[in-house]
């Protein structure tokens, strides 16, 4: 007779202290690998997020006032307690979202890096002076200081996909600009949020100066988007989301980080083998559940055989099975992103598409699929599939490749292989995308540089400085004397 696991419930924090929801409900996290409960997290009402962000807005001055070597020594010491929780938050992070464990840890090791390297460069946001006689009939006599100054309170809403990095990577630069936040984390990856944010407390966090929103986005997400004590919202997630909230939010700052299409752009003269093996890593690392994917390749027809027998061949090194294995390709977040996936490539086989390697379908873990001979026709040269899908676009010339981006809704990154960099550089002239890596696999880090999207896959900047300064306004005093 089997034992039900006593399944642990885990509170919101509201004002440093840890919470359960006074209505009882709360929300279950599934284990991808094999559909059972991980935990639960409160189901938060109306009062109790409206409580939450009131109490954000009402600390946030006296946060703002503290010394700006004060609010970054807090976020040395969040580093080193994330560090000492690194076991514990990447085992979570392995259950909620199905990482391997290895890859979890890293993502804890990654972000508090990351937490640093903000303590550091937010200390370094400086106003500016500006002298009236610049300007005909201006006086000298008329000086403006600009300040920077904090929005106030900042909502992060942070995605499934890195539950820690992409949270802190919000938190940490509100926190050190002197904005308060109210924090709410993807249902799959609270676990691990709310743990990130222990490892804040532990740090010593001044009460009500981050306050988590536990709840589905569905259901609470409205309320916390449009509270008219929100003065910033930054959002990582699905492009149909970030939409939602860019109608929903008025008169504030949205910086969104939203879907990606990025394509692989593959020349003549590339080293095909170097392409194969970044492109394979880049497409299908965390099963393709990255925006950053490389999600369609475009290869110029003359070498393009070459670089699918290069592609199928290092897709057939890859170990597919349960996160708890030792494996590259685990099973994806739910039943209905898999479903998803796999509708794209029944779309593409029925219209002509080759499949080159098909992967094995378990439920939800499905094994790496590459397509060739993809037509514009198909889903899958369009769509986000956020999944091991990998389709090939046989193309005549850059310009052809060119003429589909031009095209392509999203516009995060882009590679181009070639030996060939003056070409390289005309090419990335012509995408409309936030970053074009040369001979690389698109991909967010290091996570200093600047990181945006374009058309449908965002708007506004990321990356530490861009970031930090995403969290500041300019305030002007001008002496007139
Ligand atoms: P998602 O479904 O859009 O959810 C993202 C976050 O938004 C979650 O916290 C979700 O809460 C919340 N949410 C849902 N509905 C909401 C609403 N009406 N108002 C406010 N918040 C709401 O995305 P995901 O499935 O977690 O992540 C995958 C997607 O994110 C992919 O499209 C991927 O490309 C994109 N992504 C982009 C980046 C980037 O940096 N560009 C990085 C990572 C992921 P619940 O979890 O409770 O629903
Ligand atoms: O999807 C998460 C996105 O931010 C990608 O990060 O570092 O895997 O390229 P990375």
């Amino acid at each position: 007779m089997s034992v039900q696991k006593e399944v642990k419930i885990h509170p919101y924090l509201y004002n440093n202290e840890w919470k359960s929801s006074d209505t009882g409900n709360t929300v279950q996290i599934i284990s991808p690998d094999d559909g059972s409960v991980v935990g639960e997290v409160p189901a938060m009402s109306q009062d109790e997020v409206n409580r939450a962000v009131d109490k954000t807005a009402d600390v946030q001055e006296n946060w703002a006032a503290t010394d700006g070597h004060e609010r970054s020594g807090l976020l040395h010491k969040w580093a080193e307690e994330l560090e000492k929780m690194t076991d514990e938050i990447g085992e979570m992070i392995h259950l909620e979202v199905g990482k391997t464990l290895s890859a979890s840890k890293s993502e804890v090791k990654r972000t508090a890096q990351l937490i640093r390297h903000t303590a550091e460069e937010g200390l370094r946001t400086h106003g500016s002076f500006i002298q009236g006689d610049a300007f005909p009939g201006a006086s000298k006599q008329t000086k403006a200081m600009v300040q920077k100054v904090p929005h106030g309170v900042v909502l992060a809403i942070s995605p499934f996909n890195y539950p820690v990095n992409l949270a802190a990577s919000k938190i940490a630069p509100a926190l050190i600009t002197g904005n308060t936040v109210v924090f709410k984390p993807a249902t799959q990856g609270a676990i691990s949020g709310l743990l990130m944010i222990k490892a804040l407390v532990n740090a010593g966090l001044p009460e009500g100066v981050v306050n988590v929103v536990t709840g589905r986005g569905s259901v609470i997400g409205d309320l916390i988007v449009t509270h008219p004590k929100v003065n910033m919202i930054t959002f990582t997630g699905g492009t149909a989301t970030g939409q939602h909230i860019a109608k929903k939010a008025s008169m504030i700052p949205v910086v969104l980080e939203l879907g990606g299409k990025d394509p692989a752009i593959v020349l003549e003269d590339a080293d095909l083998d170097k392409a194969a093996k970044e492109i394979v890593s880049g497409s299908l690392s965390y099963s393709g559940q990255r925006c950053t994917a490389i999600k369609r390749v475009m290869v110029i027809d003359k070498v393009a055989d070459e670089l699918v027998e290069k592609i199928k061949a290092n897709i057939a090194k890859l170990k597919v099975g349960k996160s708890t294995e030792d494996v590259d390709i685990t099973p994806m977040i739910d039943q209905k992103s898999a479903d998803y996936v796999i509708s794209l490539i029944d779309d593409a086989v029925e219209k002509g598409a080759t499949i080159v390697t098909k992967g094995i379908v378990d439920g939800n873990l499905l094994g790496p699929t590459l397509l060739d001979n993809v037509t514009e026709d198909m889903r899958i040269a369009w769509e986000e599939q956020f999944g091991p899908v990998l389709p090939i676009m046989r193309v005549s010339n850059e310009l052809e490749a060119i003429d589909l981006e031009k095209r392509n809704e999203y516009g995060l990154q882009a590679s181009i292989f070639t030996k060939n960099l003056e070409g390289a550089f005309i090419i990335a002239d012509r995408l409309d995308v936030g970053t074009v890596q040369v001979n690389g696999k698109t991909s967010r880090g290091p996570d200093h540089f600047p990181f945006l999207g374009v058309k449908n896959s965002g708007q506004g900047v990321q990356g530490i400085g861009r970031s930090i300064d995403s969290m500041l306004r300019d305030k002007v005093l001008v002496l007139n004397l």
